[in-house]
């Protein structure tokens, strides 16, 4: 039988909203999506000015005529296009993800979004409600739980292969505001950046601890219920939010330990998961993505590669290259690509959706009410339950 790219008949068409020549996740979204064949990225909106938008889509190696000024008028021509775009992907300033994810949604096309999803809870719970609706696909770019080995370490939880489990650590730790970034000179980026109003709820959430949390509960298998946690800034004299520090309960019981921040001088970059159950533990660090330590107590521990023969033959097709050879970022990013497109190509066949574990909307949803029960923690000094997504 045919492959489901074969039966489907051609290449998914993206448009990228943002990502202009100087953002590096705007090639990351670019390449990702076109890694094996699913997408091809066709237009796009690149700035918020309609005139440079357009000369970045030209210096992008885009069709002019398809390097649009401004996102209504990319959703209207598209629609015309006779060979119109299935999807958007969103890697705007953190403000404008809802309304850009709204207007796509309305025109009919699944999104891929950027974090933070939204600005806060109900806006996230509106796009859950509105991708439900039009029986539309909304993923979410947390790369880090689309890695081989964070998604091996979500099998062992939910096969049991840890016993019941008992404690998460997850800790996001980066350097990108260890100095007074404030001080500087503002560029474009620093402009929206800084604006708690445009980046979001808790910069350092919209940031890195959105993945970090979604990773966590992504490995568990299950969502977060209450929280007590700690937010400052740990500059002095800094307005924005640079640390994260929480306890957290998972259903069923299980506890979790949650730190991130952007102000960690030599941090550089790294994210670390940690799961511990009645039998084991497994360790797995960004640093060393396609590896995994696993302990099982009372036996020897072992390193378990990307790629090993005896993983399941969902997790090894996460991964691209024969062991030993480096994957990253890139990689993680185009297995969502990837997982969408399958979800999209066999619902449009009529086929049998596969269940993909693609970061949802529902997913962004519950990393929001996350973010605002840590603020609501903070304020309280005091544990605080986590909003659910209502059922729709
Ligand atoms: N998933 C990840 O790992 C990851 C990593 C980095 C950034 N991000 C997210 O990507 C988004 C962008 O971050 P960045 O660091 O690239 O920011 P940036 O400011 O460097 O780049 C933003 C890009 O969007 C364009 N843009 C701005 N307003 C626009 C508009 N109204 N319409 C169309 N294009 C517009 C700009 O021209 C620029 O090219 C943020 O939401 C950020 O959280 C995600």
């Amino acid at each position: 039988m045919k492959r489901l790219r074969e039966r489907f008949g051609r290449p998914l068409r993206l448009a990228l909203i943002g990502g202009g020549p100087a953002s590096w996740i705007g090639r990351m979204h670019q390449t990702a999506a076109e890694l094996d064949g699913y997408w091809r990225v066709v237009a796009g909106v690149f700035s918020s000015d309609p005139a440079r938008s357009r000369e970045a889509g030209t210096e992008l190696g885009f069709d002019p005529a398809r390097s649009y000024g401004e996102v209504r008028e990319l959703l209207d021509k598209e629609k015309a296009h006779k060979d119109g775009i299935d999807a958007v992907a969103i890697m705007t300033p953190n403000d404008t993800h809802y309304p850009y994810a709204v207007a796509a949604l309305d025109a009919g096309l699944d999104v891929v979004c950027d974090k933070p999803v939204t600005h806060d809870f109900a806006q996230a719970c509106d796009l859950v409600v509105r991708t439900r609706k039009e029986e539309r696909l909304f993923a979410i770019a947390h790369g880090y739980s689309a890695y081989p080995m964070t998604r091996y370490v979500r099998e062992l939880v939910r096969d049991g292969v840890l016993g019941e489990l008992r404690l998460v650590q997850v800790e996001y730790i980066q350097s990108g505001l260890a100095t007074k970034l404030e001080n500087a000179p503002r560029n474009n980026r620093l402009r929206w950046l800084l604006d708690p109003r445009r980046s979001g709820l808790a910069l350092v959430m919209s940031a890195i601890g959105c993945h970090a949390q979604h990773l966590a509960c992504f490995a568990a298998g299950r969502n977060a219920t209450r929280l007590c946690a700690d937010v400052r800034a740990l500059l002095p004299d800094r307005e924005v939010i640079d640390y994260v520090s929480a306890l957290f309960e998972l259903e069923g019981g299980a506890r979790g330990t949650f730190t991130v921040t952007q102000a960690a001088a030599g941090g550089e970059n790294d994210i670390r998961l940690r799961v511990y159950g009645e039998k084991g533990m497994v360790d797995w660090s960004h640093r060393s993505a396609s590896y995994l330590r696993l302990q099982i107590q009372g036996e020897p521990v072992r390193v378990i590669g990307r790629g090993d023969p005896f993983l399941s033959s969902e997790i090894i097709a996460a991964g691209r290259v024969p062991r030993g050879h480096p994957e990253g970022l890139r990689e993680a990013f185009a297995n969502i690509y990837a997982e969408v497109a399958q979800e999209r190509m066999a619902r449009a066949l009529g086929e049998a959706t596969p269940d993909l574990p693609y970061p949802t909307i529902e997913e962004g949803a519950h990393t929001m009410a996350f973010t605002e029960a840590c603020l609501a923690s903070q304020t309280t000094g005091a544990w605080v339950d986590i909003a659910r997504t209502p059922p729709t």
